[in-house]
């Protein structure tokens, strides 16, 4: 309907027309068509206006000249429109493509980035950063990919980690720590690989991780300490690939673990300081530690059945301080430690014969007491 109405419009004498500069014209990405026809018609106009200085009412001239050089303005209008058209959906179209990319480290000031970022190449790094909230999280939204670390740590103002939703892959670290308010992290549940460690560290009221529920693969360390509200790790239930050391410390409440498809663990698995933790459910796709395995100082376990698996420890076995755990036949599959084998300080009872049967291969020591007095 534009259109006609500017088909329509009689002429008007234009000479010596400035040149159109793509910065005054109106980007046109994200017009409709008929968003698009008003456009051409008002910039038209406006140059034949600045380029003229006739009278509006000279521009509806019928003259043949003038509606030859209208013509021409019109093409040039168009053209232009185009060309920064084709500029802008070119980089849409890249950025869909390839994602856009944000080059450079990201600290509490998070309005560096650019909205709809989709991978960036460094470091984001949220420590202690003053009045951090939730809603500054919404900046990371399209984010898919940090090629470097994701270090959130000391905002006492987070609750929750909405924000991280698209994000999918984390290069050397994914690290989160002492939040006294953070009570989820579902804000996760895109996020399926970190190349390099996880670390959750004093996480007090941290009630589940189930926003971990995509990651199945982390390539370095996996380490938990404090978190003294969770009380299973079941949120892991994807975790299948462990690529160095495993090491869980110091969760008051936790009980069991719950995983479900971990399979490897590369180095060395710790499972040190818990009151409350029953059973070591969810080991029982280990079968190699590259380094050693420690059990040490948890109060409640009374059995160990889930390492029934386990054969080979490249490293030492340290299994001391579980008052309550009676039971080490459960890791009658294990037939070569490497270093030296320490059971001692367990429940009076703990019967460690089938142990003692199946092992082969020991290095120098080998320390199997009720008591930790002679080893
Ligand atoms: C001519 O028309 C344009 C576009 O409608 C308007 O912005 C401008 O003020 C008018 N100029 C005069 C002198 O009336
Ligand atoms: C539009 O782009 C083409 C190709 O680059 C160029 O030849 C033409 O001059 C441009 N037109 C305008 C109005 O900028
Ligand atoms: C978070 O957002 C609020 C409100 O926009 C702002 O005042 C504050 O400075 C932001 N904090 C950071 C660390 O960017
Ligand atoms: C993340 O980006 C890095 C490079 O920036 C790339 O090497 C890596 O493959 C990407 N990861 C995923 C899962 O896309
Ligand atoms: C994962 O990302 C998609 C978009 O890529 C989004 O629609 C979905 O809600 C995200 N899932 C979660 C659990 O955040």
């Amino acid at each position: 309907m534009l259109w006609l109405q500017l088909a329509a419009l009689p002429l008007v004498l234009v000479t010596a027309i400035s040149p159109i500069t793509t910065t005054s014209m109106p980007s046109t990405s994200a017009l409709t068509t008929s968003e698009t026809l008003t456009t051409i018609v008002t910039t038209t106009v406006d140059y034949m206006n600045q380029n003229c200085a006739c009278t509006n009412a000279s521009l509806f001239s019928d003259n043949e000249r003038i509606a030859a050089c209208r013509k021409d303005l019109l093409v040039d209008v168009i053209d232009t429109i185009i060309n920064n058209t084709f500029e802008d959906r070119l980089v849409q179209l890249e950025r869909a493509a390839f994602g856009y990319f944000y080059y450079g480290d990201v600290d509490c000031d998070v309005s560096v980035l650019p909205e709809g970022i989709t991978h960036i190449v460094g470091n984001v790094n949220l420590e202690s950063c003053t009045s951090l909230d939730t809603a500054n999280l919404t900046i990371f939204s399209t984010v898919r990919n940090i090629s470097g670390e994701l270090s959130i740590k000391g905002n006492d103002a987070l609750t929750t980690m909405d924000g991280f939703n698209e994000l999918t892959a984390v290069g050397t670290y994914l690290q989160i720590t002492d939040h006294d308010a953070l009570a989820d992290l579902d804000g996760f549940g895109n996020f399926t690989r970190t190349e390099g460690k996880l670390y959750l560290k004093a996480l007090g009221a941290l009630t589940n991780i189930d926003g971990f529920s995509s990651l199945t693969h982390v390539g370095d360390d996996f380490y938990i300490k404090d978190l003294d509200l969770l009380t299973d790790f079941s949120g892991f239930a994807e975790l299948a690939y462990i690529g160095a050391k495993f090491e869980i410390n110091s969760n008051d409440l936790l009980t069991t673990l719950g995983f479900t498809k971990l399979n490897h663990i590369g180095k060395s698995m710790t499972i040190q300081n818990h009151d409350e933790l029953l059973n070591v459910d969810g080991l029982d796709g280990i079968t190699t530690l590259g380094s050693d395995l420690t059990i040490k100082g948890n109060e409640k376990l009374a059995n160990i059945n889930d390492l029934g698996e386990l054969s080979e420890v490249y490293g030492n076995v340290e299994i001391k301080s579980n008052p309550e755990l009676t039971d080490a036949s459960s890791l009658s599959a294990l037939n070569t430690v490497e270093d030296d084998v320490l059971i001692c300080g367990n429940s009076g009872s703990l019967d460690t014969t089938s142990l003692g049967s199946t092992l082969a291969t020991v290095g120098s020591s080998r320390c199997i007491e009720i008591s930790c007095s002679s080893c």
